[in-house]
């Protein structure tokens, strides 16, 4: 088991953000997280990676419980699940190439990373990462003079000089354009097919999560109400998540993703990826 979630509860005072959620996760997997604004996706995933304290609950990786980590054990938890972030968190006027490297600084002391910062093997990484992104020719440039898609895919190459087992990505794509959105997601699908990386992403779109993820978690108000193979994700499954009345269409949760080729679905078939259940 790679993952295991227990009954993990998040409150906020009276409310409850996060409502028992029970979570497997037995093989790497690349898992949607769906539903509407408030429903708790951001709670679950920074209860995970420890920036948000859990209320109750347990969450097991390799025997342990990540939520009794303290000290060295929760930095190096923290370094096993690197977070994505909508608004990319990178130093906007520091160059790309050194963005990327502060992804190792969790593995420094921060002593040493203030003085030597930075070895020729993690300039020689970084560049690697930047180059299986498609980026390389922007390595010098001030992270701010990129395009949002750019700047995502550096997050994703700081992420990944981190050398996770997991990537927590939460609304990577809400701040792009469909053609970027649909990069970056090829990006994190890519991680996840070549490095057996788990890939757990909030969505706010239901056609992304259909297209890219194996496995969809739809959350209303702070519980899970649907875990499954996306395939089993249907529209009145979709309602329920979404919690919609008559309004509902696919069209309102979706952006247009679709109307771009190619079919990363397609080519997911094609590389014999199956579901996961
Ligand atoms: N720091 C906080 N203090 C109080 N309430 C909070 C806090 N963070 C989140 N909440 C509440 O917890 C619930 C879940 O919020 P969360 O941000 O996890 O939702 P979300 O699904 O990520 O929504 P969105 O799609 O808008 O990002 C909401 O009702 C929110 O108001
Ligand atoms: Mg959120």
């Amino acid at each position: 088991m790679l993952l295991k979630i227990e009954s993990l509860t998040k409150t906020f005072g009276a409310s409850t953000a996060v409502d028992r959620a029970d979570i497997l996760v037995d093989k790497p997997a690349m898992i949607g997280v769906i539903g509407r604004s408030g429903a708790g996706k951001s709670t679950l995933l920074r209860m995970i990676n420890r920036l948000t304290d859990a209320s109750s609950g347990r969450i097991l990786v390799e025997g342990r419980d990540v939520l009794t980590l303290k000290g060295a054990a929760l930095r190096a938890w923290r370094r096993d699940c690197a977070m994505i972030f909508q608004q990319f968190n990178l130093v906007p006027r520091l160059d790309v190439v050194t963005n990327v490297m502060l992804g190792r600084l969790n593995g420094h002391s921060a002593l040493a990373s203030a003085f030597n910062v930075f070895g020729e093997a993690d300039i020689r990484a970084a560049l690697g990462h930047l180059e299986r992104l498609g980026i390389e020719g922007h390595a010098l440039k001030r992270a701010e003079a990129l395009s949002g898609g750019q700047q995502q895919r550096v997050a994703i190459a700081r992420a990944l000089m981190q050398n996770p087992k997991f990537v927590l990505a939460d609304e990577p794509i809400a701040s792009l354009d469909p053609m970027n959105a649909q990069v970056v997601m090829d990006a994190l699908r890519r991680i996840h097919e070549e490095d057996g990386l788990t890939v757990i992403c909030n969505l706010h779109t239901l056609d992304t999560a259909r297209r890219y993820c194996d496995r969809v978690i739809g959350m209303r108000a702070g519980r899970i109400v649907f875990d499954g193979p996306s395939e089993l994700l249907t529209e009145a499954m979709a309602r329920e998540i979404y919690g919609a009345g008559a309004e509902f269409s696919e069209a309102s949760t979706s952006t247009s993703i679709g109307a771009l080729a190619p079919d990363a679905a397609l080519a997911r078939t094609a590389a014999g990826v199956s579901a996961v259940g």
